[in-house]
């Protein structure tokens, strides 16, 4: 059997959804997929983001990264969505992108993948849940097979308990978390095997 193919997409400003995919990736490599770990494109103004320090920083750590395109959409089984919580939707960036896929869902390229999505936030109770829940929408829009956690396994438990997908704390991706995405990215590995069966 061949593997699945799993795309991990974030966006970040700060580093905190890039760790998260990374972990993610790594996870899902373990796990048997071919992964792609890809990058959504700024579209803050330059201006903008060399005006911080940090997002400048960010932008730079993560340049070598390859850009998520609509192909690598129709070539994933499974789909592993990170993003940062923003007034309690997900970043503009990754709506944009999201934005550019008409043409292949119209074709029915995003239709019966899998789909799982974690997040960040500043604040314990800053929209995590309204920001996976809005992805979550997008997914049923696609026909994607949504695979959230639930309670799955301890793990989960001990990094937050949200059942709907890991979030973290900005800049507090910690030990307990990189369990509960490890967790999150082979459970996507598993539905993805069953559905590209
Ligand atoms: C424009 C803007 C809006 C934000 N809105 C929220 C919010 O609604 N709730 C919250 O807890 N944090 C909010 N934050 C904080 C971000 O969630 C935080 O910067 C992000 O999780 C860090 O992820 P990153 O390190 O991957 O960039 C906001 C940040 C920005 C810049």
């Amino acid at each position: 059997m061949s593997k699945p193919k799993i795309a991990v997409i974030f966006y970040s400003t700060y580093g905190t959804n890039h760790a998260i995919a990374e972990a993610a990736a790594k996870a899902a490599g373990e796990a048997g997929a071919e992964v792609r770990l890809l990058r959504i494109a700024e579209t803050a103004p330059e201006s903008v983001v060399n005006g911080q320090d940090a997002w400048k920083a960010q932008a730079e750590k993560m340049a070598s990264i390859p850009l998520a395109t609509p192909d690598d959409m129709v070539w994933a089984d499974g789909y592993f969505i990170s993003c940062p919580t923003r007034y309690g939707v997900s970043a503009s960036q990754l709506r944009a992108f999201i934005d550019t896929l008409g043409p292949v869902w119209q074709k029915g390229g995003l239709s019966n993948k899998a789909f799982t999505a974690t997040t960040s936030a500043q604040n314990a109770h800053g929209g995590q849940e309204a920001t996976l829940l809005s992805l979550y929408t997008t997914a049923m829009h696609w026909g994607a097979i949504i695979v959230a956690p639930g309670y799955t396994d301890p793990s989960i438990f001990e990094a937050g308990g949200n059942p709907y997908g890991y979030s973290a704390n900005a800049g507090g991706f910690d030990e307990k978390g990189r369990a509960a995405v490890a967790h999150q990215a082979r459970r996507l590995v598993d539905m993805a095997k069953k559905l590209s069966a």
